[in-house]
Order: structure tokens, then sequence, then C-alpha cells
């Protein structure tokens, strides 16, 4: 079986690389000349653990190349993907389809043979139906299905969730289109993945359905930790004790700086503008955007609160500015929101990443970077753990409070128990610890 995977982004990259294990050949094709070299000469323009080790195996193999010539690669296909990006159009929040319909239109004239034309990428319902229409007006001969295939990767873990996913859906009209797709997914419907085949229609929206829902579970787990710091409990024993119950789930429920990424802002966006467009009130999703965004503007308030009620004039070190760990992206990073507010009410900021930093530096001016969250801290007032890495969960409490001038320990992810951090003489601040 042959794949085309047309745009080589995240979720093509991953994709690509993962089908490449199981499949005779994948050719990536991608636009961007300069990203196809890079990738060619083995950097790959994003990290996501594991992905290079992958990579180079099935490009030594011959089962994995990258092209810029969408047409050879869509000839050889039986499957061609659709995962270019569907950014938020500017101004209304609606998904910008150009990029998948302008793909449809390349593919319906390059089409040879039998082909199932699927689309990845997450776009609103009912795209897929439009897009069959695009390859039936482009080519009116062409021999092919539309399929939607959603899909659940988590960066920081994408391999994992790709290889051993909790379901694979697929939206299909014929039975040679589900054929061809269940006989894609084999090698994982042996390891027992569930598999959800349906309609195009109710697969593109079991993808925003989902996102949503974990979106809300967020916001309104932050919201309890609000609650929980007016009225003296502990988010993070209420989140284990709803979790418990297996009707609820213990996962996402972690309290924060509210969420970010390339995902669920813009997905929540998006799903607002469906119901709109379908002449329903969105109350939900829009009250999990409206939650998300206060909670931006408590944790710059929460710091200032630390610092003696202003930031004016202090020196704050910041540890972690990607939107989570295990990834260089800084889509929608809280970090974009809280550390400017800091800059603009005249604090000292320095920061430092991991993975991070050479993205920061484009989109946060203003500020000094480090690489080690020591030399970070170094005459610091306060520290803010913004994002949970590893390297962040096991710091040397002792030397960190060393290094600074200032106690104040601002812990927006929970990641410390309080007892053990003031034990060293900090403050501590956190996410919904009322006592
Ligand atoms: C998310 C979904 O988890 C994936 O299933 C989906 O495929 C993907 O979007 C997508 O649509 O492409 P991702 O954005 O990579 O994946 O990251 P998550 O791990 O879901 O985290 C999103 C944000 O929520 C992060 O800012 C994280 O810090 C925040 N978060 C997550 C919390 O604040 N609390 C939690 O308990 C969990």
């Amino acid at each position: 079986m042959n794949i085309a995977m047309i745009g080589t982004g995240y979720v093509g990259l991953v994709s690509g690389a993962c089908f490449s294990e199981f499949v005779d050949e994948v050719r990536c094709v991608d636009k961007d000349r300069k990203w196809i070299e890079d990738i060619n000469r083995g950097v790959l323009p994003i990290y996501e653990p594991g992905l290079d080790i992958l990579v180079n195996k099935n490009v030594e193999k011959k089962r994995l190349s990258f092209t810029t010539d969408l047409g050879a690669s869509v000839k050889e296909a039986d499957i061609v993907f659709i995962a270019v990006g569907t950014p938020s159009r500017r101004g209304d929040g609606y998904a910008d389809l150009s990029y998948v319909y302008e793909a449809a239109k390349e593919i319906a004239n390059n089409l040879e043979g039998y082909t199932v034309v699927v689309n990845k990428s997450t776009v609103p319902v009912g795209t897929a139906r439009a897009m069959k229409k695009i390859i039936k007006d482009t080519n009116p001969d062409a021999k092919f299905d539309v399929s939607s295939n959603p899909e659940f990767l988590r960066e920081g873990s994408a391999i994992n969730d790709f290889m051993r996913p909790d379901r694979v859906v697929i939206g299909v009209e014929s039975e040679r289109a589900k054929a061809f797709m269940k006989e894609l997914y084999r090698p994982l419907y042996l390891i027992e993945t569930p598999m959800v085949i349906t309609t195009l229609e109710t697969a593109e929206l079991i993808k925003y359905a989902s996102n949503a829902f974990l979106a809300t579970k967020i916001s309104f787990i932050n919201e309890i930790a609000n609650l929980c710091e007016a009225c003296g409990a502990d988010v993070q024993d209420v989140a284990k004790g709803m979790g418990l119950d297996r009707r609820i789930g213990p996962k996402f429920l972690h309290a924060g700086p509210g969420f970010g990424g390339s995902c669920f802002p813009k997905d929540m966006q998006a799903l607002i503008k469906i119901y709109q467009d379908n002449g329903i009130t969105a109350r939900i999703a829009e009250a999990v955007l409206q939650v998300n965004s206060a909670q931006r503007s408590r944790m710059v308030q929460k710091i200032n609160d630390a610092l003696d009620g202003n930031v004016h004039g202090k020196t704050i070190g910041i540890l972690g500015l990607t939107f989570k760990p295990e990834t260089n992206d800084m889509r929608e990073a809280a970090s974009l929101a809280i550390i400017p507010a800091l800059v603009e009410g005249g604090a000292k900021v320095r920061a430092t990443d991991p993975k991070g930093i050479d993205e920061a530096k484009k989109l946060l001016k203003g500020i000094e970077y480090f690489e080690d969250p020591y030399t970070t801290c170094k005459g610091a007032d306060a520290v803010v753990i913004l994002t949970e890495w590893n390297e962040y969960r096991a710091l040397d409490l002792a030397r960190l409070k060393k290094s600074m001038k200032g106690k104040a320990f601002i812990d927006l992810r929970n990641v410390y128990k309080f007892q053990e951090v003031k034990k060293l003489g900090f403050s501590y601040t956190g996410v919904g610890i009322g006592a």
C-alpha cells in the first residue's frame, strides 16, 4: 500500500513517519521547499520525542520520503491524506479551509486509478463532502472516494498516541473506501484498537466534540481551583476525589494557567462558529474560552500579589515558556499572555525553557534568556513555574533559594507540595491551593 501525505507540518510529519512503519511507502509532500530540504538534510523542523529516530530509520529503508512533487506522489498512491493547516481565519475565528480546498484541487488533477482521499486536518463539519465536490468538479473522470480520519495526537507523546491510540475514527461513504481504510489500520486492529466507522459528518464532529470536552474539563477544574482559593480547599485533592469516580476519570483535571497550544483555543473558536452557522448558541464552548482567558489574567494577578501587590521594579525568573512540556511549540502558550503583562507592569523578566528558547525569542521581546533555572533565577525576587517540564520537577530548591534575592515561589502548575517549599524559607503560591 502506498500513501501520499499532503502537508508535512506537525500532523503530517508525525502521521507520515508512523504510517511508514507499516505500509509499503509513504511520500510526504509540502510546498515549502526549505522545510523539505531541511528534513532531507536530517534537520527536523519540529521537536517531538522519538520522531527523528523513526524518520531516519524509514528514510534509510526507503519506505519514507519527503518531496515538493505533489503530482508524482498522488499518482502512485492508494490513499492520499490531506494534513495541511487550518489556521483561525484572521478576525472571525472560522477555520481557514483554503489550504484544504487548494490541496483537493491539486490532488484531483493528479489522481490515477481508484484512490481514497482522506482528510486528517481538523475541519468543520461538511468539509469532506465539499472536498468530494471539488475533486469531482475538477476531474469528473476520477475514480475516488473521500474519507474523514481525524487525528488525536498530543504533542510530546504523538508517536505513542499514534501507535497505541484509544480509538481510530473513520468516516466513509462506500464499502470500498471502508475496506481500504481498514486495511491501512490493520496493524492497530491487531492490537485491538477500537475502530469507530461512521459517516463523514459524524467523524468530523467527533474530533471537535472530543477537543471541546477536554478543554471544558480544564476550564471546569480551573474555575473550581478559584473557588478552592476562596474557601480554603485544595484543588488537587478535589480533582483526585472527583477523578476516582470512573464516570469522571482523573485526566485533564490539572488546574493551571489555562490551556494553550495549536488545537484547543483554535478548535473551540471554530466550534462556536459551527454552532452559529447552524443557528445554535454555544453556551458551554463560549464559557470555556472566557474562563480560559480570565485564568491567564488571574495568573498575572497572582504574581503581583506574591510580590506585595506590584511587580514594578521586581526581577522575575520564569521556568518554562512552551505551551506544555516536550515540545518547542509556543502557539497560544500561557507565557505569551503572562510575560508581556509582567513586562508592561515594569518587571524585569529572566526566562528559560529546555526546548522553546529559539521560538520564544521570536515572540517575546524585552526579556533575558538563560540556559538553566538557577542562572535564570539569579538575583530574582520571584520564581514562576509556567511549564511543568521534568527538569523543573526535581529542582534543588535550596540552591534555587540561594541564587535568588527574594523568596516568592509561584508554582502555576502545582508541581510542588507547599510544605516542602515553605520549609526552605520560600513563600508559596499555587493554583487552587486555598490553605
Ligand atoms: C490536544 C488533544 O489532547 C489531542 O487529543 C488532539 O489530537 C490535539 O489537541 C489536536 O487536536 O491536534 P495538545 O494540544 O498537543 O493535544 O496538548 P494537550 O496535552 O491536550 O494540552 C493542551 C493544553 O491543555 C496545554 O496547554 C496543557 O497545559 C493544558 N492542560 C492539559 C491543562 O491545563 N490541564 C490538564 O489537565 C491538561
